[in-house]
């Protein structure tokens, strides 16, 4: 074998182990993607769930040019599941710091989960144009810490 031919397999060989571990390094370390829910009108209610000390659900419903519930207090270290819909244009919802992006569409629910590790104040914001209140269509998630009272 010429010596050329081996540095190439040489190259492929740790190229392709390269792969194989960034795909395996990631699995498991992505966010829970949204999913779409069947649309059920339960969804359309704007609500705050606690159903144990750290999980929530949320009922989030978007509409020209607010979000409800406009402020969602959680405690820290909570998982809270997301269920987006809207009364009437497609609206955005984005999370700071949280890497979440959602579409809030009229008929159709979608949902994600999201973890508050740190305490604080997470702007939630409409990053999708729908009228002249679009830039004031703003909510928040205060996270608690309860051993800071
Ligand atoms: Cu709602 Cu922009």
């Amino acid at each position: 074998m010429d010596r050329s031919e081996k540095k190439v397999i040489i190259i492929t060989g740790l190229v392709l182990s390269l792969f194989i571990f960034s795909i395996l390094y990631a699995r498991g370390k992505t966010n829970d993607l949204p999913e779409c829910v069947p649309f059920d009108k339960t969804y359309t209610e704007p609500k705050v769930t606690k159903l144990d000390n750290k999980t929530y659900q949320v009922y989030a419903v978007a509409k020209m040019w607010q979000f409800e519930p406009s402020q969602i207090y959680i405690l820290l270290g909570s998982e809270v599941d997301f269920f987006l819909t809207s009364k009437d244009v497609v609206h955005g919802f984005n999370i700071s710091d949280k890497n979440v992006n959602m579409m809030a569409v009229y008929g159709n629910i979608n949902k994600t989960t999201v973890k508050f590790d740190k305490p604080g104040v997470y702007k939630i914001t409409c990053h999708e144009y729908c009228g002249v209140g679009h830039q004031t269509m703003q909510a928040e998630v205060i996270v608690n810490d309860p051993a800071s009272k």
